[in-house]
């Protein structure tokens, strides 16, 4: 067994991420704290809006104006990716850290071939060159499925499917053999059936080539197939950080147990919620103290006054809430 410290591959520390869009601040992710370990999914959930895309593109330094990075640490193999210069950001990306987005439309180029596109990304990172590089993304076809990579080299992004151009995305994600992916939403645009073939897909190739990922969705049943720690995002904060197994069983976060109880009609040690009463909150107009207060059930007076901090309340199990 690796002890516990070397088995850390990302550690997020103290995240805050806003938009300066003149006349407010947005304050999109608010202390953020979190570690992926070696070889394994760590599932990133929360309702739209809650900050998981601002989250992942903190990681990955694509933030872009107005909006900044405020303040954190991004510790990733040992350095801090906030102390990076662009140019060694550059070699992080796509080589280190893998990304899979949600439209995988847009991340391809309209002009340019399936296996080339494949192919320049290896050569970019400098990984293989010429035939190598060909010969590698004939592989990476395969190895996501594809029964006939030759014939799939050659071919346009509008010849694919939704499902099969989320597959050439996964093969780049994984061609310069990162040792973490962050996936957004990679199935959300998928029918049910694709979005099963990938999930399986990507989970055999991250047990299969050892990495890391985290997995974006706000869908919490994917988050039970797919991943073995959980992250749930609720206003810009991280509210819970579990177990999978353990937050299937009996969620921390009275929020966690609100969408459990949703969905799978979760009956945990307290009350039993339907469905949560209210919506999420806009960004511009938070309550004070839990940002959750106004739609808890338990809530109680220091709820409303100053905002819990995450709290570890068991080995690898953290929540924000007063009620620990
Ligand atoms: N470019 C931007 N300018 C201003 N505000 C932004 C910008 N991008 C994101 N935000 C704000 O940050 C908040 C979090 O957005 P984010 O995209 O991270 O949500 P999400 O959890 O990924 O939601 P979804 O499930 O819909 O993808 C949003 O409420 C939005 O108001
Ligand atoms: S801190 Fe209070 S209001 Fe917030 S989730 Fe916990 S009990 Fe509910
Ligand atoms: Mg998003």
């Amino acid at each position: 067994m690796i002890n516990t410290k070397d088995n850390k591959l990302l550690e997020v520390t103290g995240l805050n991420t806003a938009f300066f869009t003149g006349e407010e601040v947005i304050r999109a992710v608010n202390d953020v704290t979190f570690t992926v370990e070696r070889g394994e999914v760590f599932g990133l959930v929360g309702e739209s809006g809650s900050g998981k895309t601002v989250t992942a593109h903190s990681i990955m330094r694509l933030v872009h104006p107005p909006g900044r990075i405020v303040s954190g640490r991004i510790l990733f193999e040992g350095r801090d990716l906030l102390d990076l210069s662009e140019k060694q950001m550059e070699g992080v990306r796509g080589s280190r850290i893998g990304m899979v987005f949600q439209e995988p439309m847009t991340a391809l180029n309209p002009v340019l071939r399936i296996g080339e596109q494949i192919a320049e990304t290896i050569e970019i990172h400098g990984v293989r060159q010429g035939n190598g590089a060909r010969e590698r993304a004939l592989e990476l076809l395969g190895q996501v499925g594809f029964e006939d990579p030759e014939k799939r080299y050659i071919q346009y992004p509008h010849q694919l499917s939704g499902g099969q151009r989320q597959r050439v995305l996964m093969a780049m994600a994984v061609s310069c053999d990162p040792s973490l992916i962050v996936a957004d939403e990679p199935t959300t645009a998928l029918d049910v059936a694709t979005e099963s073939q990938i999930l399986g897909l990507t989970r055999g190739l991250v047990d299969s080539l050892g990495m890391s990922m985290i997995f974006i969705t706000h869908d919490l049943t994917i988050v039970r197939s797919m991943g073995r720690s959980v992250g749930l995002m609720y206003a810009g904060r991280m509210v819970e950080r579990n177990r999978v197994e353990d937050f299937f069983r009996e969620p921390l976060h009275p929020y966690g147990r609100g969408l459990l109880g949703s969905i799978y009609g979760f009956s945990g040690s307290a009350k039993r919620l339907k469905a949560i009463p209210g919506s999420v909150p806009k960004l511009s107009e938070l309550p004070a103290g839990c940002k959750f207060h106004p739609r808890c059930p338990f809530v109680m007076d220091v709820c409303k006054g100053d905002e819990p901090a995450m709290k570890e309340v068991a080995k690898d199990q953290w929540v924000r809430c007063y009620l620990y």
